[in-house]
């Protein structure tokens, strides 16, 4: 297989996108394509927290933004939350941490355990999936810590292979305000950060292979708590039918209107932060409700 635009051997196929390219080729596609889509997501000056798991799509996220800030005057620093997760966490931290060092990019690391006294299994309550804690955690945590560092927009590494496996979940469940609500730049509003996805469009594969094209080695951990997703082999094997049908989906979805309930945020009445009860789902799991 060879490079459609050098003729040297190609690194993958992008049937898509009608390419096949060479690792260096492969790069420069890649950071054009995200380049472009988040231009539209940034301005100069702004200061960007990235949300990097340690997983592949948030590490390509960090790649991609070592050379996205030189270009466009913007300030980015790496944000980790450490869950202190057996089997995970301390590897991810470590995969982190290297990045932040190969990169020359900032690194805060909020360590759950050192920070709260307890690690996510440790949060665990009654017959509550660990999953749905820890969403609740990460999305308070990485809205409270980046906006006190300074930061005016948190990106994260969501991927179009995950945006459409939410939207089929969503749909099936009824939930159109979400999906309405699965938007590549969500604006904030008072203390709440605004969120963009510069990864919107890309596939898991494109950001594994970015990685590779860039020679770093891919983690290989995973979190014991996750589920198999349940669309993506589905969604897998209609692209294979017809390739292009996840970028069709992931366009319209970014198109999708609905109108979303709009409750006034208001503080929480423990920790300030921005909720729409009287004490936030954050510290109710801390238990300061009482
Ligand atoms: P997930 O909800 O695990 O699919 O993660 C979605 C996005 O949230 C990732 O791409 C990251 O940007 C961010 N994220 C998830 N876990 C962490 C973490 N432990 N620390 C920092 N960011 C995270
Ligand atoms: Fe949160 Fe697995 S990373 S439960
Ligand atoms: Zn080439
Ligand atoms: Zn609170």
């Amino acid at each position: 297989m060879r490079c459609s635009v050098c003729s040297k051997e190609a690194i993958l196929e992008l049937p898509v996108y009608k390419k096949r390219l060479c690792a260096e080729h492969y790069v420069q596609w890649y950071y054009e394509k995200t380049r472009d889509f988040t231009k539209k997501l940034t301005r100069p000056g702004d200061k960007i927290a990235l949300a990097i798991s340690g997983g592949k799509d948030s590490l390509a996220l960090a790649v991609f933004f070592s050379q996205y800030q030189r270009e466009f005057d913007v300030d980015v620093f790496m944000f980790h939350i450490d869950l202190g997760i057996p089997g995970s966490s301390q590897e991810a931290r470590k995969v982190v941490e290297k990045f932040s060092r190969d990169l020359g990019m900032e690194l805060y690391v909020y360590d759950l355990k050192k920070e709260l006294g307890r690690s996510l299994p440790e949060f665990r309550k009654g017959s509550r999936p660990p999953c749905s804690v820890c969403g609740i955690i990460k999305r308070y945590l990485m809205n409270r810590i980046p906006r006190e560092l300074g930061a005016n927009k948190l990106a994260t590494g969501h991927n179009l292979d995950d945006q459409v496996e939410n939207f089929f979940k969503n749909w099936l469940s009824q939930h159109w305000d979400w999906i309405a609500k699965q938007k590549p730049i969500l604006p904030g509003q008072g203390k709440l950060l605004t969120r963009i996805k510069p990864l919107f469009e890309r596939t898991e594969k494109e950001n594994t292979m970015y990685l590779v094209a860039h020679g770093y080695d891919l983690p290989g951990y995973k979190c014991r708590y996750s589920q198999p997703a349940k669309w993506k082999p589905i969604v897998e094997m209609i692209e294979n039918e017809h390739p292009g049908f996840k970028l069709a989906m992931i366009k319209s979805i970014e198109r999708f209107d609905y109108p979303v309930s709009t409750q006034e945020l208001g503080e929480c009445k423990v920790c300030g932060e921005p909720t729409s009860q009287e004490v936030c789902a954050f510290c109710k799991i801390l238990g300061l409700n009482k």
